[in-house]
């Protein structure tokens, strides 16, 4: 299976749909949360997806309702005027890698299978996580390694991949994991390496300044009324959404006009915030980090 939704049903009855409305879909991967939305319009409904990744572009759904798009959903604004679309009443958005990208060695995002050091979701793209661990100074690696994972021991890894692009290139996951090893701490060897394989990609991807240019479009997006439905596996992905919703923007800073109110574009539908319960982690355990938050533009 290419992927199986997370949070299916909470995450589609978030954006709480009318049938007639224009929906998108912004990280389509398998589809399944986009064949969920198209159950849920009527003939007159449009449902627009996006991935970037063109594997998950094999999965499109013969509908003539749906429309996929080869793009990066920063550029979402860019789409919409493309399409000419005026309003939008969803948005649904499922961040992170598919299981597809996980399980396949050539794209590089497994430190269990090996294979290439790439972890590019487009291919298209130049950098690869080897011209990362290659080409990046020191400060520069150290930065990635600090911001985007928890790992204790940050300048550690940093000196030895220093020291070993002196002898030779980084090319393959195995010997960067061979590398890594006297590093990694005691028992926690899983972890480390999930971690410090999470910081790669994020910079490969460049994930964040992606998520943010994207959540930070959506209150001037959406209809009033309309829906962002978001689910988040880890806190730099959750943080900004969370600060979005609170705020109207991802630094989490409240603006006041003249006379000192508030004027937020969104609420919060959860308070608290949703999670996968028992069975579907048990089911699908890469659901487990998932984290479902549901807001309203007002
Ligand atoms: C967790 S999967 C989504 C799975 C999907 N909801 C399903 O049910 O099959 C995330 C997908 O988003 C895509 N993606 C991640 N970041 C993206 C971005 N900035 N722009 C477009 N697609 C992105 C990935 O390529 C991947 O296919």
């Amino acid at each position: 299976m290419y992927h199986k939704p997370v949070l299916l049903n909470e995450s589609i009855e978030g954006l709480n749909i009318n049938p007639n409305g224009i929906y998108f879909d912004v990280t389509f991967g398998g589809g399944g949360h986009s064949k969920e939305i198209l159950k849920n319009l009527s003939e007159k409904g449009r449902l627009y997806a996006i991935d970037r990744d063109p594997d998950a572009h094999e999965n499109t759904i013969k509908d003539k309702r749906f429309t996929l798009i080869y793009g990066n959903f920063r550029y979402i604004k860019n789409y919409i005027e493309f399409y000419k679309l005026e309003s939008i009443d969803g948005i649904l958005a499922d961040f992170g890698v598919s299981s597809h990208q996980f399980d396949i060695s050539d794209r590089g995002f497994s430190f269990r299978l090996g294979g290439n050091l790439d972890m590019r979701m487009n291919p298209e793209q130049t950098t690869k996580a080897s011209d990362i661990l290659n080409k990046y100074s020191d400060e520069d690696l150290y930065k990635i390694f600090r911001t985007y994972c928890d790992i204790h021991n940050p300048g550690k890894l940093v000196k030895s991949i220093i020291e070993y692009r002196q002898q030779k290139d980084f090319e393959d996951i195995e010997s960067f994991i061979e590398l890594i090893k006297p590093v990694m701490p005691y028992q926690r060897e899983i972890k480390y390496q999930a971690q410090v394989f999470q910081a790669l990609r994020i910079e490969v991807n460049d994930e964040i300044n992606s998520l943010n240019e994207f959540l930070d479009s959506i209150p001037y997006l959406l209809t009033i009324g309309g829906r962002l439905s978001a689910i988040s596996y880890h806190s730099l992905e959750d943080k900004p959404v969370k600060n979005l919703i609170k705020t109207g923007n991802t630094r989490g800073e409240l603006q006041k006009d003249f006379y000192g109110q508030t004027n937020l574009p969104l609420k919060a539908i959860n308070r608290k915030i949703i999670i996968p319960n028992e069975k579907e982690i048990n089911e699908n355990p890469r659901a487990k980090s998932a984290k479902l938050r549901i807001a309203e533009k007002i």
